[in-house]
């Protein structure tokens, strides 16, 4: 039998035997149910983090662990050489769940991106007609879309760029939220394929554009015949309060990403949705993935978007984030530590009155954790706050008292 390891034990572990590319907050947890996590210790959490939005529908979820559990005794991988009888049962639910004809069925969310680059570039050559090699796509600054090597190529953080060249070509970064920069930009160039954006910037610190902001960049995309690429792998899946942040204000991308809670957080499943017109570009043998689709990816997914639905999780989304930004409010304003609170629906994030090089959202973390919330800072003195979507509205007023009580023991 093995022993039991204590928290410093594993940590020591990981530090010894992982490479260094992550710097967790220290708590090793074991176990997760709905809103809650539990170290080895058995201290219990309200994960506030949600593994970065993808445990929307919470931990555990038992008709995600049934479907998931179900399919990996039946069938588990088949690749695409064959088919499986889950993937086009899923195909049908997902593209009707979400508008489109088609959809593209990839594994983590940095390989949907690139899906949707690909596509995106094949669609201008084959069908807007650009000259070879001269697409360019549209991205904003700030922006996170993931780690592949051309991802990070228009990537402007250092440290996610540097001594990993040389990059790839073909990107023109322009201020995010702002139209103007935009319109100038479509003006300027004819050889513009896509705009890639994130409805809200999750990982610059849950920046949430101007209201018209969006609907203003479709519009003229759409004008100049530029496709208009959602990257809701954060922000999709009812996190906003909507089931899309695109549809907060009625935009429909012209491609659009999805990711992480497209499993519950059970699996890694992500997929690009596009209509006919440009799903169609791509032609047997020019894309794929072996995982992607898999039978199990399938379950998962029909599983974990019959949650969000069922459970009107997006309403629930967008009630409690009202309230989670009220209550925070009145704290803010006469608080000395924290700024802000911004975000829609249960994806918000406070400022820390301190300098973007401070320890301070760090320590703030620390602290949380040890009063039983987990949560950990985006950039600097920004801290996430992103729960799971199935909590109720007794647990997120036990949170904002965590929280306000916490940020109090701060104030100088
Ligand atoms: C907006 C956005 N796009 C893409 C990704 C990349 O997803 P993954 O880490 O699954 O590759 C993330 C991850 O945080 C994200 O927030």
């Amino acid at each position: 039998m093995s022993q039991k390891l204590t928290s410093q034990e594993i940590i020591a572990l990981e530090d010894k035997y992982g490479a260094h590319n992550y710097h967790p907050l220290p708590v090793v947890l074991t176990k997760g149910q709905g809103v809650y996590v539990w170290d080895v210790e058995g201290k219990k959490y309200y994960d506030f983090l949600s593994a970065y939005s993808a445990v929307n529908q919470g931990h555990c979820h038992p008709k995600i662990v049934a479907a998931m559990t179900e399919q990996a005794q039946t069938l588990m991988l088949t690749s695409r050489a064959f088919y499986n009888d889950k993937l086009g049962v899923y195909e049908k639910k997902i593209t009707e769940f979400f508008g489109f004809d088609k959809v593209l069925p990839m594994n983590s969310g940095a390989e949907a991106v690139e899906t949707a680059l690909k596509l995106c570039r094949k669609w201008a050559y084959e069908k807007k007609g650009i000259a070879e090699n001269q697409a360019k796509i549209v991205v904003c600054e700030n922006n996170f879309h993931g780690r592949t090597t051309t991802i990070i190529s228009f990537s402007n953080d250092p440290d996610a760029r540097k001594n990993y060249g040389p990059f790839t070509e073909g990107f023109i970064a322009i201020e995010y939220n702002n139209i103007q920069a935009l319109k100038a930009t479509l003006e300027a160039h004819k050889d513009i394929a896509g705009f890639l954006v994130e409805p809200i910037q999750g990982e610059a610190g849950v920046y949430v554009p101007s209201e018209g902001y969006l609907a203003q960049a479709k519009a003229l995309c759409e004008q100049h015949n530029v496709l208009f690429i959602a990257d809701e792998v954060q922000t999709g899946i009812a996190r906003t309060g909507r089931l899309l942040a695109v549809d907060h204000e009625n935009v429909k991308p012209d491609i659009l990403v999805l990711g992480k809670a497209l499993s519950g957080g059970a699996y890694p499943v992500s997929a690009v949705l596009a209509n006919d017109e440009i799903m169609g570009v791509i032609k047997p043998g020019q894309h794929g993935s072996t995982f992607g689709g898999n039978p199990i990816a399938a379950a998962v997914a029909i599983a974990a978007l019959e949650v969000v639905e069922e459970e009107n999780l997006a309403q629930n989304a967008e009630t409690l984030g009202q309230l989670f930004r009220a209550k925070l409010n009145e704290y803010i304003e006469n608080s000395k530590i924290c700024n802000l609170v911004r975000g829609k629906g249960l994806l918000n994030a406070i400022l820390i009155n301190d300098t973007e090089e401070s320890d301070t959202a760090w320590n703030i973390c620390l602290a949380l954790r040890d009063n039983g919330l987990l949560a950990k800072p985006t950039h600097g003195n920004i801290i996430r706050f992103a729960p799971p979507l199935v909590m109720n509205e007794e647990q997120i007023l036990d949170c904002v008292r965590i929280i306000v009580e916490t940020l109090k023991t701060f104030e100088k």
